[in-house]
């Protein structure tokens, strides 16, 4: 940026020559050009692992609003997972946080949030805990390695990738041919809330006519997964860090939080209504999105020649819009290392500044859900629990989203409000 522009300066990553994108402008400028001037890309290692190519062609460019998973996450569609959630919440509360004094908050947010996955991309009942095992343990290799410099050698990180992205393709397949059976027999296409992914589209390609491959849903799934799983289980183990670190604001939220619970009664669950007045709590996940982002970014491919704020950008170059450059830039975000969930009170920050989600067609579909999740989590944890970290002084790596080196291990005190 210092020597360039404080908006664009080029670079050269994982072999390719890339403008990265730096400022409000041109975030602006990247998400109101989508499928004219840039189109989305991904690194290599990436599209292989998600055996991306295999995605037909409509999520490619423009906003692929047809494609039954992008229904599916529509807020209208999505509500009543607020229910599932909770209940989800607090089986794995119950489970694996009570019974203890400590617990490693980003391993079990890691758990927690691919269990969940499973229940509402593949299954329609409570996932069976050997199934989402089956899939756990090669998909953790996918996430591990998906980021890596592509060498296919065996013991490169990639490699573990692409062996890992292979075999959740094959689990998953035997769940679409076993769950396509299962339909088939009892001549069940018809629609039900309380459907998964899977089951939305299957339904979907029989009404339709438009059979697609079990290799077809099974790459939509995994892109699901995958895009839904990591930035979920970072923001709510760092919002956990944020609130252990920061008695002060666990306390707002547990007033916000007692509120709402106060007025259910006993086993009522929560709903799409109360998760709308948890305002408060999701300013403290904005300012947690921002102060450690989760996404760094994201990449497009340039589609012809352009001009941005005097610099020529060629077709053919990849273009990177990057998260940290706004969302801890002083001149945005006064003081930017500091946790101070009161930025985003009253208008919040300025437009295009605070872009966790991106913007413009193709801004993330799961947004919404993403938003019960960790909500519904967070109300969950403060209503049982209060939080103190057991070493303040631990390591955070970046790969490239933040990861907390020996796990966030936290100190549980329970309490009843
Ligand atoms: C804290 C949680 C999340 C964050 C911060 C996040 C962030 C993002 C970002 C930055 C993008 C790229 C936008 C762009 O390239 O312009 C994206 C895309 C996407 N996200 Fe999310 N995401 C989250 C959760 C989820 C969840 C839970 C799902 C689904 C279950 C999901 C599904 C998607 C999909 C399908 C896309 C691709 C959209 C497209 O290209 O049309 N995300 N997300």
């Amino acid at each position: 940026m210092t020597k360039y522009s404080p908006d664009v300066f080029k670079t050269c990553l994982a072999g390719e020559k890339i403008a990265v994108f730096c400022g409000p402008l041109a975030n602006k400028f990247i998400f109101s050009n989508e499928g004219t001037l840039v189109t989305y890309w991904l690194p290599q290692s990436v599209a292989t692992s998600l055996s991306y190519k295999k995605i037909d062609s409509n999520t490619q460019s423009g906003k692929p609003t047809h494609d039954v998973s992008y229904k599916f996450l529509k807020p209208d569609s999505i509500q009543h997972y607020v229910a599932i959630v909770h209940s989800m919440t607090q089986h794995h509360l119950d489970k694996f946080w009570a019974p203890f004094h400590q617990v490693k908050a980003y391993t079990l947010a890691k758990e927690f949030t691919f269990a969940l996955s499973c229940r509402v991309l593949v299954n329609s009942s409570n996932p069976s805990l050997d199934q989402v095992r089956q899939l756990a343990e090669p998909f953790f290799l996918l996430v591990q390695g998906i980021f890596s410099v592509p060498i296919y050698l065996p013991g490169t990180p990639y490699y573990k990738a692409v062996k890992g992205g292979k075999l959740v393709k094959e689990r998953l397949v035997d769940i679409i041919k076993q769950r396509k059976r299962e339909m088939a027999e009892k001549n069940e296409y018809n629609d039900s809330n309380d459907r998964d992914l899977l089951g939305c589209l299957l339904v979907d390609s029989h009404k339709n006519g438009m059979f697609l491959s079990e290799e077809e849903i099974a790459s939509k799934i995994i892109g699901l997964m995958f895009a839904g799983f990591y930035p979920t289980s970072t923001t709510i183990a760092f919002m956990l860090k944020n609130l252990a670190e920061h008695p002060d604001i666990y306390d707002k939220v547990l007033k916000e939080q007692s509120e709402i619970a106060q007025l259910k009664g006993q086993g009522e669950t929560l709903t799409w209504t109360d998760v709308q007045k948890m305002k408060y709590s999701w300013n403290v996940i904005c300012e947690t999105m921002r102060l450690t982002s989760p996404v760094p970014g994201n990449f497009r491919e340039v589609l012809s020649d352009f001009t941005f704020v005097g610099f020529d950008i060629p077709k053919g170059w990849k273009v990177h819009w990057s998260l940290y450059a706004t969302h801890n830039n002083p001149t945005y975000f006064p003081e930017p290392e500091k946790f101070d969930p009161s930025r985003f009170e009253g208008n919040g920050p300025a437009p295009y500044t605070f872009v966790p989600f991106g913007a413009g067609p193709r801004m993330c579909a799961g947004k919404e859900f993403a938003r019960i999740e960790m909500l519904v989590f967070l109300h969950n944890v403060v209503t049982r629990f209060r939080l103190k970290r057991v070493n303040p002084k631990e390591k955070i790596i970046c790969n490239p989203d933040p990861i907390p080196t020996e796990g966030l291990p936290i100190h549980l005190q329970p309490h009843v409000i």
